[in-house]
């Protein structure tokens, strides 16, 4: 997984939280990587669940709320980080039905080496959207959290609806649908 993940995340962490809780979870997990992340250097991903568990012990909230908590503000960043990406994006259905053929693609370009789901995507007509999430890293609640704050970020009204496919979390579908 590419470090800025790990970045923003612990930036989170410091913002939310305090800058000693995110030293303190970095000490107390025992990364393989010791926790000293660069934006562009590439990590276990296993050690973004180690530390997510950590800020759960330590705060009391669960796992997938803090999941969903960290997407929703990666999609702040990445709208800080990546405008490109937004340029001539007309609505918040139009932005997620890129991710697959256009923003992760061009992820893919900069960061070789990133891990990035699969998404199937249905866009039958501009107030429906389907995405089914397909990913070994069963990060579907991050994806929950960048879709939830995507809507919000267009200030459209809009329904998520979140159903698991499988057990373990790999096969996700996301149904969006403009509210008349
Ligand atoms: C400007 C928009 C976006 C950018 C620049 C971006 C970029 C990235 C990057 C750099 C990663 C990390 C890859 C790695 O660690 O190896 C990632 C992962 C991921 N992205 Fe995006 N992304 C964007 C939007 C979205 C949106 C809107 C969604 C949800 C629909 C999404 C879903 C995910 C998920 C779930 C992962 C975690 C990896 C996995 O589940 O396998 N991304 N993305």
């Amino acid at each position: 997984m590419k470090g800025i993940v790990f970045v923003e995340f612990l930036e989170m962490v410091e913002q939310q939280f305090s800058a000693d809780l995110a030293d303190d979870l970095i000490d107390n997990s025992d990364l393989p990587s010791g926790g000293a992340y660069t934006a562009v250097g590439t990590y276990d991903h296993t050690e973004i669940v180690t530390l997510v568990l950590a800020l759960s012990q330590e705060s009391g909230i669960p796992v997938p709320d803090l999941i969903k908590a960290f997407g929703e503000y990666l999609f702040g960043r990445f709208f800080e980080l990546y405008p490109s990406f937004f340029e001539g994006v007309s609505d918040c259905m139009d932005f997620l039905s890129r991710i697959e053929d256009v923003i992760h693609v061009e992820v893919k370009k900069l960061y070789p080496s990133a891990q990035l789901p699969k998404f199937d995507i249905d866009y039958p007509d501009r107030d429906h959207l389907v995405m089914v999430y397909h990913s070994d890293r069963h990060l579907g609640d991050l994806a929950e959290g960048l879709i939830q704050q995507s809507i919000k970020h267009f200030k459209e009204q809009i329904t998520l609806e979140r159903e698991n496919l499988d057990e373990e979390g790999a096969t996700v579908r996301f149904t969006l649908t403009r509210a008349a």
